[in-house]
């Protein structure tokens, strides 16, 4: 799609929700690369303040806003819509919610559970019953939440990971059909492993024989070239393959193979 007709269609301002590193930013630069400026929310105003110069000195004539919020706290919605309520905002992209370790659900923190349904569950929620209305009212716009791959069947290890995108990815399904005649777009991103601080940081070891690891930037490509295609997509071709594999066996086997990832993933003892 043209810049200008993407800017119509999903611009000009679009929030992204966890855009200070990773591929919240890499969404930052693509929609500013598309014409659109972004806001950008996370919780340390430094690095948000770095990532906003990175994305305006990458994308001149481009502008951004930063919002320091935290997408688990019951008042995100009305921060983040009363920090933009001057703004023509068509694009919502809902992104942080990434699992930082692997263990056993009983073994495990209960806030570690907790943390995942609210940033991943609740603040979705909270953030698209807030701006649906945003979206509706000027009749265009795209409204994306982050899914995992994680999320096709439940997976031992991250349990809660699993079960919270795999409610993301049915909230947009069902949004989608909600909104799709009125001009709202509506789409999951069902990622695979990517390279991004967070999942760098989590310890994780990513076997390029098991995972087939994209940039963030790459991830938000795809994502935002795709708006308007469906409601899911996969990014990269051999996560797209992965994907079609997962869907097409029992639902058993796919917890199987899943668990078997993580596993890898986290260095723990075999479950399966
Ligand atoms: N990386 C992967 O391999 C992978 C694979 C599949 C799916 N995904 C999904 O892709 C999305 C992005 O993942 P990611 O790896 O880039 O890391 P992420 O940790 O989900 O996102 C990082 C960004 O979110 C912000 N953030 C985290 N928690 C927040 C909170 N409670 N409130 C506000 N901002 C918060 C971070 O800044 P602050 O910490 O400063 O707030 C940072 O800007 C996630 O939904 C993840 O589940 C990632």
């Amino acid at each position: 799609m043209a810049a200008e007709d993407f800017v119509s269609r999903y611009g000009p301002w679009a929030v992204v929700a966890g855009a200070s590193n990773g591929i919240g930013l890499g969404f930052a630069h693509q929609l500013a690369a598309r014409g659109v400026d972004v806001v950008l929310v996370s919780r340390n105003r430094e690095a948000l303040d770095a990532a906003a110069d990175e994305v305006e000195s990458a994308h001149p004539g481009r502008a951004t806003r930063v919002v320091v919020a935290d997408l688990t706290s019951p008042e995100v919605a009305e921060v983040i819509d009363d920090a933009t309520d001057d703004l023509d905002v068509g694009t919502v992209i809902y992104n942080a919610g990434a699992e930082h370790g692997g263990g056993l659900f009983h073994e495990r923190p209960l806030d570690d559970a907790l943390f995942l349904v609210d940033l991943n569950c609740r603040g979705p929620v909270l953030l698209a019953h807030r701006f649906v209305p945003r979206l509706l009212a000027r009749g265009a716009g795209a409204l994306v939440l982050m899914s995992s791959m994680a999320a096709v069947a439940g997976n031992g290890y991250v349990a809660t990971y699993s079960a919270t995108k795999a409610f993301d990815i049915n909230l947009a399904e069902g949004l989608g059909v909600e909104l799709r005649p009125h001009g709202i777009d509506v789409m999951t991103v069902v990622a695979g492993a990517t390279a991004t601080p967070s999942l760098l940081g989590s310890g994780a070891r990513v076997d390029p024989d098991m995972f087939a690891v994209m940039q963030p930037e790459e991830v938000a490509r795809e994502a935002l070239d795709a708006l308007g295609s469906g409601p899911v997509l996969v990014p990269g071709e051999a996560n797209r393959g992965a994907y079609g594999y997962l869907r097409s066996i029992p639902r058993e086997e796919a917890s199987g193979l899943l668990t078997q990832g993580s596993t890898a993933m986290y260095g723990l003892p075999p479950l399966v």
